[in-house]
C-alpha cells in the first residue's frame, strides 16, 4: 500500500534570522512510519525539520512552511491509499517576509500573521482524496469534543486526540497517551513509548483501511 505522513513541526520566517515554529520533535510520525514500513509498505514522509534520522525505506521529502508542506501533499497524495497527518502545521504565517534582519526600534513590534492551507482540511475537498485518512488532534480542553468536530469537518476516518497540555505526553515527549476517535465510537490508548504506540497505531490504520476498502 501506498501511505503519505506529515511529520514535525513547520517554521515560518519572519526575516533572514528569524522564524515562528512550535515544539513538535517528528517523533510520532516518525514512529508511525517505522510502523507501516515495517509491515512491508511504501511510505512517504513529508517533514518538516526535526533532530531524527531519516528512517530506512522511506520515501522523504523535506519542507521547512507549512506552504512548502501544502505543496508537497497536493503533488503526492492522488497515489496514495492512506494519509495520516501527524505534522504539527503552523496555522499562521507572517503576512510579509523581511528580506533584511528587523532591527529594534520601538518598545513594540506588531507582526501581522495570515492564514496558512488547511492541508488536512483540504484532503476530501481540494484534492478529492477519496482513501483512508487519518488527522491527529493537538488540544488543551475538550479533547474528544474537538476531535470529533475535526473528524467530521475535515471528513476524516479516524482522529487520534492527545492532550497537549501535560508535558509527559504529546509535544517533544518520548511518550504519548490518545483517544481514537472514530465516527461512530471512540477509544483510548495508554500512554506508551511512541516507538511502541506508533507500530500500534500503523496496525490499527492499516486494519481501519482494509476495513473501509471491503465495504
Ligand atoms: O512531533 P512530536 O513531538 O512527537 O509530537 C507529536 C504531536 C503532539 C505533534 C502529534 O501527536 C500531534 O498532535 N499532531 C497534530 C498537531 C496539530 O497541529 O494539531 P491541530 O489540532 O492543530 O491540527 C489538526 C490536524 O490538522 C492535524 O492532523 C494537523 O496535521 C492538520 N493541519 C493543521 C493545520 C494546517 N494548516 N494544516 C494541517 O494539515
Amino acid at each position: 500500500m501506498n501511505i503519505l505522513i506529515t511529520a514535525g513541526p513547520t517554521r515560518e520566517p519572519i526575516d533572514p534570522v528569524r522564524f515562528l515554529t512550535n515544539r513538535s520533535s517528528g517523533k510520532m510520525g516518525y514512529a508511525i512510519a517505522h510502523g507501516l514500513i515495517h509491515a512491508g509498505h511504501n511510505v512517504l514522509l513529508i517533514s518538516g525539520p526535526t533532530e531524527l534520522d531519516v528512517p530506512d525505506y522511506v520515501d522523504f521529502v523535506q519542507v521547512e512552511t507549512a506552504a512548502e508542506m501544502h505543496a508537497a501533499v497536493s503533488h503526492h497524495l492522488g497515489k496514495m491509499d492512506i494519509a495520516i497527518f501527524v505534522a504539527a502545521v503552523a496555522d499562521y504565517t507572517p503576512a510579509v517576509v523581511e528580506t533584511h534582519k528587523i532591527k529594534k526600534t520601538g518598545d513594540r513590534l506588531t507582526l501581522e500573521l495570515v492564514r496558512t492551507p488547511d492541508i488536512l482540511g483540504s484532503a476530501r475537498s481540494a484534492l478529492g482524496f477519496q482513501g483512508t485518512l487519518v488527522g491527529f488532534a493537538a488540544e488543551t480542553e475538550n479533547l474528544e469534543a474537538n476531535a470529533r468536530e475535526k473528524l467530521t469537518k475535515k471528513g476524516c476516518d479516524l482522529v487520534i486526540a492527545n492532550d497537549v497540555s501535560h508535558t509527559d505526553i504529546g509535544f517533544d515527549s518520548d511518550h504519548n497517551e490518545v483517544l481514537l476517535v472514530y465516527p461512530d465510537h471512540t477509544d483510548s490508548l495508554p500512554s506508551a513509548p511512541k516507538t511502541e504506540l506508533g507500530a500500534t497505531l500503523a496496525d490499527l490504520i492499516l486494519d481501519l483501511h482494509r476495513a473501509k476498502t471491503s465495504d
